[in-house]
């Protein structure tokens, strides 16, 4: 077959002003021989070298395939959202859209868009009289023109629990996605997916040298994807290629590729909040789930728990263990969602909180078994919305029945149906162990926040999070959307409760000598980096009893409007300020390495008087010897100012500006 050559160029502008990066030039060109191949390349470049496209099944998605035409059109648009890191965004695009005919009339479209931080396309499928089309295979490659550094999870597909590996691509077997490269010239790709309604994830697989192809989790039965009827759309793939690695994190393109939100009407239910929980105590194996003489969610610790968040501007409260059925943990699971543990007595727990002002976060535990809390979904809800509850963190701790796998297209529909009966019901979402975030937010924005990553957990009982975890997790994970790490754990060395029997008993089970790898500060910090629109203070409240550190978390407001990276490398530092309405809060930042960063302040508002509150690491503060040493301190500025902000090794800076 003749071989026939599209190209769309597209010439970078507006990225100058927003992100300080010079006009570039992306190229995508798009090449049908028997197969159909794209590549892109920047200011002449290569990026991307010929990289298939296609899908292998039941019906031939991939070759044979006759150019029918071109449609180009240039969107700028923008739009609001209620919550997010930016509530105004831009949404600005050059989108080719190139039709095929295959064969017995199947119909592919290819839908590119090219932004100023990146490009993504999707596959748009008609296949005539067929009643299902099954996906065997995805054929899209990402075939990188040369070798790069790469920071990536390894491709599973039950679990994002993972420490990063900074690794060549080159020896790279296998990532899941967000996967960031930057290569020697300085240039940052990220891989990702955006729109994931009803789909396998997608995974990368090495297949040659640099050389990558989508690996879609697959059914138990082999195949990758059913469609039922004849069409589809895929999820966006995409690949975000900026400049800096700072530009990555103030992406907005994975949102930007979601549809519009599709709740109607009032929407004042959701809403960002900051929430304590009875929780880490479980953690830490000092209180437990089950109702035995260490169980946490009794009405007294509820009550407790309530009086702290009322006392300390704190919105929100969370209580796991609170319903029957955590005997069997381990087992197959069958919790009941409305039945309370007799010493957890709902109802007045319910009308206490009522009184003083704070809201409740549900916890449905469903050990996995998606059938069970589908089948008691919608009663469930009923009886949350019917006490006034409009928040639950979910979890799915244990196998998917059936030998199903979380990230299946079987599991993602379960998660989506979740969220659509959850926004029916008002009520906004925490999910833990999720399906990755692809920006669906924007489309339900009950959807608010999901763990999908190795979180604060993993330091009560295992060897835990090394220094450098959270100084990676905003150039991978977080270029998804939110994520519930729970930070802010103050007893960082567990020196409150490590003499307990208790919690010896558990660390003896597990790996022993378990602790946070940070300084107090950084923990301080992390509650404005590691952004989540629920943002958990996770310790036990006796320890912040008190504690002159905590004044930042009950300053802080989780409702930003406006956020900006300011600095930052993969692994090594990040500078990040948050705005929400007048006041600013800063996070700084490092891995091991301790360092003294120069920050301008030119983001205040000109022309007003700020108060800043400087939580510093003090000068002998070590994440690993002297973590907890901390340094309070004020300052009037400017945004004329530039501040001098010094980070102990594995430190921090939280610093808030209150307008004067
Ligand atoms: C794992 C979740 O990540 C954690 O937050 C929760 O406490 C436990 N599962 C128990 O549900
Ligand atoms: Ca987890």
């Amino acid at each position: 077959m003749k071989s026939q050559l599209f190209t769309f160029c597209l010439l970078i502008f507006g990225s100058l002003v927003a992100f300080a990066q010079p006009q570039y030039e992306i190229h995508l060109s798009s090449k049908l021989d028997n197969d159909l191949y794209y590549s892109i390349s920047r200011n002449g470049r290569p990026l991307i070298n010929e990289s298939r496209l296609g899908f292998s099944g039941n019906v031939n998605l991939s070759n044979f395939l006759q150019h029918k035409g071109t449609t180009e059109r240039r969107v700028h648009q923008v739009w609001h959202q209620p919550w997010g890191e930016n509530k105004e965004i831009v949404n600005d695009y050059f989108e080719t859209v190139t039709k095929f005919r295959g064969e017995n009339g199947v119909k592919m479209t290819i839908r590119w868009r090219t932004f100023n931080d990146g490009i993504a396309f999707r596959y748009e499928c008609i296949v005539p009289q067929t009643d299902n089309i099954i996906i065997n295979d995805e054929l899209t490659e990402f075939n990188f023109a040369e070798d790069a550094t790469s920071w990536s999870i390894p491709a599973n597909f039950d679990s994002y629990e993972f420490l990063y590996r900074k690794m060549p691509l080159s020896q790279l077997d296998n990532a899941n996605t967000p996967m960031t490269v930057r290569t020697d010239s300085g240039i940052y790709i990220c891989i990702h997916e955006a729109a994931l309604t009803d789909f396998p994830e997608m995974t990368l697989r090495q297949t040659q040298g640099t050389r990558f192809q989508a690996q879609l989790a697959p059914n138990p039965d082999g195949y990758k994807a059913r469609i039922e009827g004849n069409r589809f759309v895929s999820p966006w793939r995409v690949i975000l290629i900026t400049d800096s690695a700072i530009n990555l994190v103030n992406s907005n393109t994975i949102l930007n590729l979601n549809e519009p939100c599709k709740i109607k009407g009032d929407l004042s239910w959701i809403r960002p909040m900051k929430y304590i929980g009875v929780w880490w105590g479980m953690h830490l194996g000092i209180e437990s789930w089950t109702m035995d003489e260490r169980h946490g969610a009794t009405t007294a610790n509820a009550i407790r728990y309530i009086d702290f968040a009322a006392a300390n501007n704190i919105d929100a409260v969370l209580f796991e263990g609170w319903n029957e059925g955590w005997e069997t943990w381990g087992g197959r699971q069958n919790f009941d969602f409305t039945k309370p543990y007799a010493d957890f007595d709902m109802d007045s727990v319910v009308r206490y909180a009522k009184t003083k002002g704070v809201a409740l976060i549900s916890h449905h535990e469903t050990g996995g078994n998606v059938y069970n809390y589908e089948k008691q979904l919608k009663k469930t809800y009923r009886w949350l919305a019917d006490y006034g509850i409009h928040c639950v963190k979910t979890g799915y701790a244990g196998g998917i029945p059936d030998k199903h796998s979380h990230h299946e297209q079987f599991t993602v529909r379960h998660y989506r149906k979740v969220v659509l009966t959850a926004a029916k019901y008002h009520l906004m979402l925490d999910v833990h162990e999720p399906i990755k975030p692809t920006g669906i937010r924007r489309t339900y924005p009950n959807m608010m926040t999901r763990e999908g990553v190795r979180g604060m957990e993993w330091n009560a009982w295992s060897e835990g999070n090394p220094p450098e975890h959270t100084e990676i997790l905003p150039f991978t994970r977080m270029i998804a959307g939110p994520l519930d790490y729970t930070p802010g754990t103050f007893d960082i060395l567990f020196e409150k409760t490590k003499d307990s029997p208790l919690h010896q008993k558990w660390n003896d089970n597990d790996k022993g000598n378990s602790r946070v790898h940070t300084t107090l500060c950084k923990q301080l910090a992390n509650w404005v980096i590691l952004y989540s629109p629920l943002q958990m203070a996770s310790d036990m409240i006796e320890h912040y009893e008190g504690h002159p550190a905590f004044q930042f978390f009950r300053d802080y407001n989780p409702d930003c409007d406006w956020s900006r990276a300011l600095q930052g490398e993969i692994g090594e530092y990040i500078v990040l300020v948050r705005r929400a309405g007048n006041d600013f809060f800063l996070g700084a930042t490092t891995n091991e390495e301790a360092r003294t960063l120069t920050v301008p302040l030119d983001f205040l508002t000109t022309g007003k008087t700020y108060e800043a509150t400087i939580y510093a690491d003090a000068p002998d503060a070590h994440w690993e010897t002297n973590p907890i040493a901390y340094v309070i301190s004020k300052q009037t500025v400017t945004a004329a100012d530039v501040l001098t902000v010094t980070l102990a090794a594995g430190g921090g800076q939280a610093i808030s500006f209150h307008e004067k």
